[in-house]
């Protein structure tokens, strides 16, 4: 069991400490949070557990931090807490700068430790199932990946929604695709509500495949849909659907023709199927895989290689968003 704090019991510190309390793989031994308000809602929730406004009065007792603060500050927060040795979960995204990114990074390396980004789209079920299907060509060529995550708010004043929002479709391009460079990266934003962008469209190519991700927190309805095209085969994931992957057995053929060099494209409308697929928990599945990088001292599949490749195409696409 790894002994673990968390720092930070906000919106999304609330759903880390619920599933860090139930699992078995963590003992959850204080919250922290600067906001006095906070504290008493931690010790409402967990009044068997220290709770602190300064998460430094207990980083003696832990293997390993769960950092859940606004992105400002988690950088600090981080840094203090490898110099102790500390084992490192840190919400997406893994900070505000590559310059940031990088001195994390190489603080773990420095210090032998774990550093585990939540890019819990990266440990969610329905991705493992796509990235399966292409490491055995199921789907042939990616074309391209298309991605919409959209909602109306919560509107946050520290970050823009693409480092919101699109850092979860970046890390799975990253995965999916292998850890490809984008040769290209090109983005637009505006700002209808205070000092950030409110909706944002980044386009990457990396190798052949054309990447469009659409973030927005000024969107009427919900939507959290992925298309991945494929030589042979399209899925899309809809993740606010009840069934979440629908695989097409559809695209273009091309037939040779009569004659030699002459050729034909015809569209291909075959069967489509949906898998049935066993709920899985990715926020449970991301904790669970950093709680088995400290035992394995194996950097995970968000560790600090994967989240500083995520962290230099947000930063590209945020100098060409000013
Ligand atoms: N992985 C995901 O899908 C996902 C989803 C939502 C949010 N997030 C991330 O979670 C993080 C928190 O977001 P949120 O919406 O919960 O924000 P929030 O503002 O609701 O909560 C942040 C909390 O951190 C506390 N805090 C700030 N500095 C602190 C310090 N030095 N010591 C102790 N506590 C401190 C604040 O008082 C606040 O309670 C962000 O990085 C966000 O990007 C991740």
């Amino acid at each position: 069991m790894v002994k673990i704090m968390q720092v930070g019991y906000g919106y999304w510190g609330d759903n880390v400490a619920k599933k860090l309390w139930a699992s078995d793989c963590f003992e959850l031994v204080c919250l922290a949070d600067a906001d006095s308000k906070k504290c008493k809602y931690a010790e409402r929730d967990y009044p068997s557990i220290v709770v602190t406004d300064n998460y430094k009065e207990c980083l003696n007792n832990v293997d390993a931090v769960a950092i859940c603060t606004q992105t400002q500050y988690s950088y600090d927060i981080a840094m203090e807490a490898m110099k102790v040795g500390k084992h490192i979960f840190i919400e997406k995204p893994l900070a505000r700068t590559v310059k940031e990114a990088e001195e994390l990074c190489e603080e773990a390396t420095k210090q032998n430790i774990i550093l585990h980004c939540d890019h819990l789209m990266v440990y969610n079920h329905v991705i493992r199932y796509i990235k399966d299907m292409i490491d055995k060509d199921e789907l042939g060529e990616i074309m391209y990946i298309d991605i919409s995550r959209v909602n109306l708010g919560p509107i946050r004043r520290d970050i823009n929604a693409m480092l919101d929002l699109a850092v979860h479709d970046i890390a799975v391009a990253d995965y999916i695709l292998g850890g490809l460079e984008p040769d290209r990266i090109n983005a637009y934003g505006t700002k209808f509500f205070g000092d950030q962008e409110t909706i944002t469209y980044l386009n990457m190519k990396m190798g052949e495949t054309l990447i469009n991700i659409n973030s927005s927190w000024i969107s009427p309805v919900k939507i959290r849909r992925s298309i991945i095209a494929g030589t042979k085969k399209m899925v899309i994931f809809d993740d606010v659907a009840s069934d979440k992957l629908t695989i097409y057995d559809s695209g273009i053929d091309v037939m040779r023709g009569k004659v030699y060099g002459e050729y034909e494209f015809k569209t291909r409308i075959g069967d489509i199927y949906i898998p049935r697929l066993e709920f899985e928990d990715a926020l449970k599945n991301s904790l669970e895989a950093f709680a088995d990088s400290v035992v394995t001292g194996k950097q995970s599949l968000s560790g600090p290689e994967p989240s500083l490749r995520v962290m230099k195409i947000l930063e590209k696409a945020q100098k060409l968003l000013k």
